[in-house]
């Protein structure tokens, strides 16, 4: 985790003076994206631990306990696509990442 000082590096390395995440990387929005980011690896790790779990029902012959586990898995799925779009919507560096047709062609010069 990056401590104050290295986050304010890492904005002003990134972000040009005009830019809105500049105006907020000491304020609340970027706080707050970084929160959201945390909810999202929870709900990431839920998803396979539901998964897990779910074999496990199967795997002992508990098919309805097996679906209500799926049931929910799929709520923590609806939960990593509503974090996603918060980040989309607020995170222009995440958004250009999103939009990017070709995945794995970063270089220096990209940023
Ligand atoms: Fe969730």
């Amino acid at each position: 985790m990056l401590n104050d000082d290295s986050k304010a590096e890492y904005y002003r390395d990134r972000y040009p003076r005009e830019h809105p995440m500049m105006e907020h990387h000491h304020g609340k929005l970027a706080k707050l994206l970084e929160l959201i980011r945390e909810d999202l690896r929870g709900e990431l790790a839920a998803i396979n631990e539901y998964a897990s779990h779910m074999v496990e029902a199967m795997e002992a012959g508990y098919n309805d306990i097996a679906r209500v586990l799926h049931h929910i898995m799929l709520d923590e799925k609806d939960h990593v696509a509503s974090l996603t779009k918060i980040l989309n919507k607020y995170d222009p560096e995440q958004r250009r990442a999103f939009m990017k047709e070709e995945p794995g062609t970063y270089s220096i010069q990209d940023q």
